[in-house]
């Protein structure tokens, strides 16, 4: 079968920047690299119950069978909806079938032609592909620079024929790729003040901030001041699928304009009943101590880098990046800790800037302070 000649060219390409994308297998060394940060994903607890639940409620269907729109709105969908809902202190709540189909589905449907969308530059390429289906135009403003973000508030807001522009702002609560966060505070303030819609992707947050790992948002109260918040479950819940929160009338928006939300077939039951089973763990004993155990992990981990001197971007979350800098040499070091039994990622160009080439560290509740100090050392003796 002939392959086009030019889509040969840019394997090439990437071959030639040593950034070649390739399926790797799944591994059993010490993983630095899952987003499975609670250990869910691995929970026997959470297998059986969610199994329990679709017995007790007779959610025997394997597949949706179709759009939510058409036969595919399981009665799971309602419950879980209306317990996102309360749980997350919201008006409403509306399930994907995945994060990066919830931030697709949104952008490209709720900014409108002649509104502006404003993005920090380092967003997650799901929002990216949502703006570019949007008729809205889009201006990034310089990561967690809350200056700059003013600066384009105020020249967006002076503009002629305003009147009816709406201005929308986005951010994560947790850079996926960096690991650090936003003041979102001051961004709450800023947009009021010049009557912005703010929208936070709560990915990486998700079982990992706030007392109760419900979001950086959630227990600080500014959940009611935010248009839009995206959280994702397939990380630290440890299963699949997203919930877009925000008020009733942006529940209806989506279900009427939202593509990526109308057509496509709905989650299974059974990703429905685990999503439910993951948050009731969540809030368990449980979940408190699988949370307790993350944050003195990332303790831990912050105090070694610090002691080692190692080039970390600053974070408090569960995701740590040093910079290496060159596709080569970050693949070279994560190959040395791969065979020094440590699975760590690097994130090379064109995913991050080139000359920011990184290894990404996700720390887990299941690491050991042992295997957090083993790979810091090793790093510090690869990287030097
Ligand atoms: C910030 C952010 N938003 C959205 C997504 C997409 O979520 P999902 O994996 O559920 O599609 C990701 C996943 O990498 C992410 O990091």
């Amino acid at each position: 079968m002939n392959f086009p000649e030019k889509l040969i060219r840019k394997i090439e390409f990437r071959k030639t920047e040593k950034s070649i994308r390739s399926l790797g297998q799944i591994n059993n060394l010490v993983d630095f690299s899952s987003n499975d940060y609670l250990g869910f994903a691995k929970s026997n607890e959470l297998h059986f119950q969610t199994n329990e639940l679709l017995i007790r409620i007779k959610g025997d269907h394997n597949g949706a069978t179709g759009s939510r729109l058409l036969s595919g709105n399981h009665v799971l969908y309602n419950i879980v909806e209306e317990e996102l809902t309360s749980i997350h202190s919201s008006e409403a709540a509306l399930i994907f079938n995945s994060g990066y189909n919830a931030n697709l589905g949104l952008f490209s449907s709720v900014p409108q032609r002649g509104d502006i969308i404003l993005y920090d530059e380092f967003i997650h390429a799901s929002i990216r592909d949502g703006m570019q289906l949007s008729n809205a135009k889009s201006y990034k403003f310089d990561h967690n620079n809350i200056a700059d973000l003013e600066e384009k508030l105020k020249t967006f807001s002076k503009k002629e024929n305003t009147v009816d522009r709406e201005i929308y702002v986005v951010t994560e609560s947790v850079f996926s790729m960096d690991g650090d966060s936003p003041e979102l505070e001051v961004m709450c303030k800023i947009c009021e003040k010049y009557g912005a819609y703010l929208i936070v992707d709560e990915a990486h947050a998700l079982g990992v901030f706030g007392k109760k790992g419900l979001g950086a948002t959630q227990e600080s109260e500014l959940n009611e001041k935010i248009f839009a918040r995206i959280l994702t479950f397939g990380k630290g819940l440890g299963c699949h699928g997203a919930v877009v929160l925000g008020s009733k009338e942006l529940k209806q928006f989506l279900v009427n304009y939202s593509r990526s939300f109308i057509y496509t077939t709905g989650l299974a039951p059974h990703t429905l009943a685990t999503i439910k089973t993951a948050y009731e763990l969540l809030q368990s004993q449980q979940g408190r101590d699988s949370k307790a155990l993350l944050e003195k992990n990332i303790l831990h981990f912050k105090k070694t880098a610090a002691e080692l001197k190692l080039n970390f971007i600053e974070s408090s979350s569960a995701i740590h990046c040093c910079i290496i800098s060159g596709n080569q040499k970050t693949k070279e070091i994560a190959k040395k800790l791969l065979a020094s039994g440590f699975d760590v990622k690097p994130i090379l160009s064109p995913t991050v800037a080139k000359g920011k080439e990184r290894l990404r560290f996700c720390l887990h509740s299941y690491n050991t302070f042992n295997q957090i100090t083993e790979v810091l050392e090793k790093l510090a003796t690869f990287a030097v």
